[in-house]
C-alpha cells in the first residue's frame, strides 16, 4: 500500500523565533504520528536551524526549490547537494509560484527534477493547470504536458522515486480548495497517464493534493482513493493546523 506524507511548503514566511517555536510544537506533536511522512520545507536560510532542531526527530525537511545546475558560476541558485549538506531529503520542483513569477518552463523543471534526483534528494514535482485553463476544458491537457515533461527527460522510473503533487493555480492560497471529487478525478488522471508507460511506478507513486488544504477539510481529502497527502501553504504556518493535517493523513 502507498504511505502517506504531508509537506509544509513555508514559502517566503518564517523568522528565526518564530520558526523555534514552530518546530518545537511540530517535533514534539509529531512523535505520536504514525504511518505518515511529515516534511517541512523552508527557506533556505532556515535549513540550518531545522537540521539543528528537528534532527533525530520523526520530521523530515526539504528545499522549496533547487537549481537545475550543479557547483559553478549561477548566482543565486542553490544546488541539491548543498541541500543534502543541510540534511535535506526533499525538493520541492515546478511549484506554481516558480512557473508563474519566475518564469519557470516545463523543460527548467525537468531539468530541476533531475538535479534533485541525482543528489540523492525526493522532488516533489507540482503540477496544475490555472482557472483559465480549468474552465476552457484544458486540464489534462496542460497538467499531462506538465508530467510528460519530467517522463520524457528522466524516464518514467524515475518517478518511482519522486512524489507529485497535484495544485490547481486557482486552489492555491485562495481558500477556494478543490472538491475533494475535482482532486479525485484529477488525480485519478495523473495515475493513469503514468500507468501508460509504467504501472506499477503509477500504483506505487504518492501524488499529494494542494491549495487551501486545512485541518477542517483534509480528512475528505484524504479519504479519495488516489489522493495521497498533502502539500500544505498557509496552513503549515501554524503548529495545530499542520499537525491536525498530518494527523489526518494517517492511515487507519
Ligand atoms: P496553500 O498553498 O495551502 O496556502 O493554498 C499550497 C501551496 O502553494 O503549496
Amino acid at each position: 500500500m502507498r504511505g502517506r506524507l504531508v509537506a509544509g511548503n513555508w514559502k517566503s514566511n518564517g523568522d528565526l523565533a518564530a520558526n523555534q517555536l514552530l518546530l518545537g510544537h511540530l517535533r514534539a506533536a509529531a512523535a505520536g504520528l504514525q504511518g505518515v511522512d511529515c516534511v517541512v520545507c523552508a527557506p533556505y536560510p532556515y535549513l540550518f536551524q531545522i537540521q539543528q532542531l528537528l534532527a533525530g526527530s520523526t520530521l523530515t525537511w526539504g528545499g522549496q526549490d533547487v537549481s537545475q545546475f550543479g557547483a559553478g558560476a549561477y548566482t543565486g541558485a542553490v544546488t541539491a547537494a548543498m541541500l543534502r549538506e543541510f540534511g535535506c531529503r526533499y525538493a520541492i520542483v515546478g511549484h506554481s509560484e516558480r512557473r508563474s513569477i519566475f518564469g519557470e518552463n516545463n523543460a527548467m523543471v525537468a531539468a530541476k527534477f533531475g538535479a534533485a534526483l541525482q543528489a540523492g534528494l525526493t522532488p516533489i514535482l507540482c503540477v496544475g493547470e490555472t482557472l483559465q485553463e480549468r474552465e476552457s476544458g484544458a486540464m489534462e491537457q496542460v497538467v499531462g504536458a506538465q508530467i510528460d515533461a519530467v517522463v520524457t527527460a528522466a524516464g518514467v522510473a524515475a518517478l518511482g522515486k519522486a512524489v507529485v503533487a497535484y495544485e490547481p493555480v486557482w486552489a492555491i492560497g485562495t481558500g477556494k480548495t478543490a472538491t475533494p471529487e475535482q482532486a479525485q478525478a484529477a488525480h485519478a488522471f495523473i495515475r493513469s497517464r503514468i500507468a501508460a508507460q509504467d504501472a506499477v511506478v503509477a500504483a506505487e507513486l504518492k501524488i499529494l493534493y494542494g491549495g487551501s488544504v486545512k485541518a477542517a477539510n483534509a480528512a475528505q481529502l484524504f479519504a479519495m482513493p488516489d489522493i495521497d497527502g498533502g502539500l500544505i501553504g498557509g496552513a503549515a504556518l501554524v503548529a495545530e493546523e499542520f499537525m491536525a493535517i498530518c494527523k489526518a493523513a494517517q492511515r487507519h
